[in-house]
């Protein structure tokens, strides 16, 4: 299956795994997926400059292919950046802000920009920016996303900015989704919480099983976590607020944000204090409503493999729906 975003991206298959920045170490995971043939994506959030070096030294350790290197236009570091475009990566991603000035300068290092947007408007801007493909993030998507849904975004989006290459993001667990993104003008998909779930991600274990365990209602938007974060309008970049499963810790502040204001300094504690104890997701374990789709955690290269498979399938299905041009209409 080639589109022209393989095309684009030097890549064999349409799949992006997106940069995730809460997800580290992720050279492993980058480098399975780029040689599985899609492109790994490594998250340069929270990454001092000599870790992103050292991170991408381990990645071109293990592959040849291309990757990108994720940054979130809302919070980067200006020398995590640098790192970043001196290593000369073939694709530099942003998301959550208009990409502005940043896209001639990613263009300056020789990398291809990929934008994640989650309207129309952000779309048609970050088009005019002069961006080189889109990625179109629905509402259901895990981490920080807006509200419109992946079925009406997509097709907007796609005609919006047309003939730039669209990704679909948001809800794609298996290659039933990936086939629909398709169906609706994408020219491939970026999925977060399905490679989350993979036996190359880095995270923990118990985050691993809670979304394999999880019902898509189970991931939901959790509003006060902007207000921990403390986010001066109450929402983060483009006006996001992040998806996560529900845990006891969601349970007990969600409806009590006038608490979580007065408490931010002693919540932030206890989370960094979890974090450093490798027990983050036991309070935002960040996923998506695919997580509903992921039953069971797979090496990299079998998930790439059975969502190529499942969606050539669904295609192949979906095309015996309707009679060939002529046919039955000879009655009439
Ligand atoms: C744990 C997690 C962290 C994320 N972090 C980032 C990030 O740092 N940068 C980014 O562009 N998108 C990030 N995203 C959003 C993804 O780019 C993507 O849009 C989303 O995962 C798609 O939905 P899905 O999880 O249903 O596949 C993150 C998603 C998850 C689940």
């Amino acid at each position: 299956m080639r589109t022209r975003l393989c095309e684009l991206l030097g890549i064999e298959h349409p799949i992006i795994q997106a940069g995730m920045g809460i997800v580290h170490p992720a050279h492993a995971l980058v480098a399975a997926v780029s040689n599985a043939g899609g492109l790994g994506s490594l998250g340069a959030t929270g990454r001092s400059p000599s870790e992103l070096r050292e991170q991408i030294a381990l990645i071109r350790e293990r592959t040849s292919r291309p990757f990108a290197v994720n940054f979130l236009v809302s919070n980067f570091d200006e020398e995590t950046l640098a790192a970043a475009l001196e290593a000369r990566p073939a694709v530099i991603s942003f998301a959550l802000g208009d990409p502005g000035d940043l896209v001639r300068r990613a263009h300056a290092a020789g990398a291809l920009v990929v934008h994640q947007v989650h309207t129309v408007a952000q779309a048609t801007q970050a088009a005019g920016r002069g961006v080189d493909a889109l990625i179109a993030q629905g509402g259901e998507a895990g981490g920080y996303g807006q509200f419109v849904g992946t079925l009406p975004l997509i097709p907007q989006v796609v005609d919006a900015v047309q003939p730039l290459p669209v990704a679909a993001a948001g809800g794609i667990g298996d290659g039933r989704g990936m086939a629909a993104a398709l169906l609706l003008g994408a020219e491939g998909v970026n999925m977060g919480t399905r490679f989350l779930a993979s036996a190359e991600s880095p995270i923990a274990d118990g985050w691993k099983r809670a979304i394999i365990a999880a019902r898509s209602e189970d991931a939901v938007k959790v509003e006060f976590w902007n207000d921990i974060t403390r986010s001066p309008t109450g929402r983060a970049g483009y006006g996001t607020v992040p998806r996560a499963l529900r845990t006891p810790f969601h349970d007990r502040w969600a409806q009590r944000r006038a608490e979580v204001m007065q408490k931010v300094e002693e919540l932030r504690n206890e989370i960094q204090a979890a974090q450093s104890e490798g027990r983050f997701h036991e309070y935002m374990p960040f996923a998506g409503q695919s997580a509903g789709l992921i039953h069971e955690v797979l090496p990299v290269r079998e998930i790439i493999h059975r969502l190529i498979s499942e969606a050539e399938e669904t295609l192949r299905r979906a095309s015996t729906l309707v009679a060939p041009i002529g046919v039955g209409r000879e009655a009439g």
